[in-house]
């Protein structure tokens, strides 16, 4: 199976809100050449502007988000013939003939299966010694990481991320790595790893997109695992969830002082539109999942920087299950930015 860019189970992903960005930036008629994402997740949007030759900057504080764009977005070479040999032989590895490793020693029996993970360990760590010997080059190594966190996350014992596990024995699932579809795009892509706030001061966009978290559910939280495979540096996991040590990727945006982290991201930004995603989940009934930040906050801020119009859409959306949907919307909030 193929799998491409949007193919993942990520909190909060806009993969079906495109045509509605897309719609509304015709709308405002507005002409660009390059676009930033600077909380870019899974990256479908940028992939989306970079698809019609735009040249995007792309941004996540997790790493493994960076490892997933620096896979797919980038534009340095690989032999595709060689990583599918390389994963051909991955797909004909027995996994119960394999030695107990790190993955297997701390996840199975509560993400994995014993064998899966076992393989997800060997595998891994084959990618490394392949890099460390030169066998690869640093884009195979992404795309082959990347292919892995892609299958792996298919086969997990859980609802899609990894806050907790299933409270049942996780079923042996055969893990089968696939390649994920890679394109040539003609526009470029910057591709960035750091803290939106520190970036934004440094880049100038005709478009900035925002689509902060609103919320207090940190991604660290959400993916840590993710995030262990992807840096493999083999970290001690704690406590029921296992997950790591995650200080240095927890988000200013899911803390007590959102408003002000937010405010200080528009007043820095370089565009000539600013585009921020916006839900009216502050008006769920789980307390971590009110939204930090209000739709009068939102005007405030904007309008300090330029004239703001609001798009709205009705949109379906990840909730623990005490939110009525009923009435969620999707808004888009366009600023254009007086110079
Ligand atoms: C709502 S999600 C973005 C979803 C994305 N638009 C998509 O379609 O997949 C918010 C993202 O912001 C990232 N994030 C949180 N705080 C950040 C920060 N200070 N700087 C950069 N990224 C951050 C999270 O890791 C998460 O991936």
């Amino acid at each position: 199976m193929k799998l491409n860019i949007e193919n993942r189970r990520y909190i909060g992903n806009k993969s079906k809100l495109l045509k509605f960005i897309n719609d509304t930036i015709n709308q405002e008629k507005i002409e660009f050449n390059t676009f930033g994402d600077v909380f870019s997740g899974t990256g479908v949007v940028a992939e989306y502007f970079l698809n019609k030759g735009k040249n995007i900057y792309v941004n996540d504080i997790l790493y493994s988000n960076y490892v997933i764009y620096k896979a797919i977005l980038s534009n340095e070479n690989y032999d595709e013939e060689k990583i599918k040999s390389i994963i051909n032989e991955y797909n004909k590895v027995i996994s119960a003939d394999l030695k107990d490793n790190y993955f297997s020693d701390n996840f199975s029996g509560n993400y994995y299966h014993y064998n899966d993970a076992k393989k997800i360990g060997f595998v891994r760590e084959d990618i490394e010694i392949k890099y460390n010997k030169k066998e690869i080059n640093k884009r195979e190594y992404y795309i082959l990481i990347s292919c892995l966190l892609y299958s792996m996350d298919r086969i997990s014992n859980t609802v899609g991320h990894y806050e907790s596990f299933l409270n049942k024995e996780p079923e042996y699932k055969n893990l089968q790595i696939s390649f994920i579809n890679l394109k040539k795009y003609n526009g470029k892509s910057y591709i960035f790893n750091e803290d939106a706030n520190r970036l934004v001061r440094k880049i100038n966009v005709d478009v900035m997109y925002i689509d902060p978290p609103y919320n207090a559910r940190q991604y660290a939280n959400f993916y840590h695992l993710l995030e262990n495979v992807a840096h493999w540096e083999k970290p001690p996991v704690f406590n029921k969830a296992k997950k790591m040590e995650r200080k240095n990727i927890m988000s200013e945006y899911c803390k007590a002082n959102a408003k002000a982290v937010f405010a200080d991201l528009i007043e820095n930004i370089n565009a000539k539109y600013i585009i921020v995603s916006y839900n009216n989940t502050y008006e769920a009934k789980s307390s971590s999942s009110v939204n930090s930040i209000t739709y009068q906050d939102m005007m405030q801020i904007l309008e300090k920087k330029g004239n703001v119009r609001v798009y709205e859409t009705d949109y379906k959306f990840f909730n623990s299950g005490k939110t009525n949907l009923d009435k969620h919307k999707e808004r888009l909030f366009v600023c254009e930015v007086e110079v």
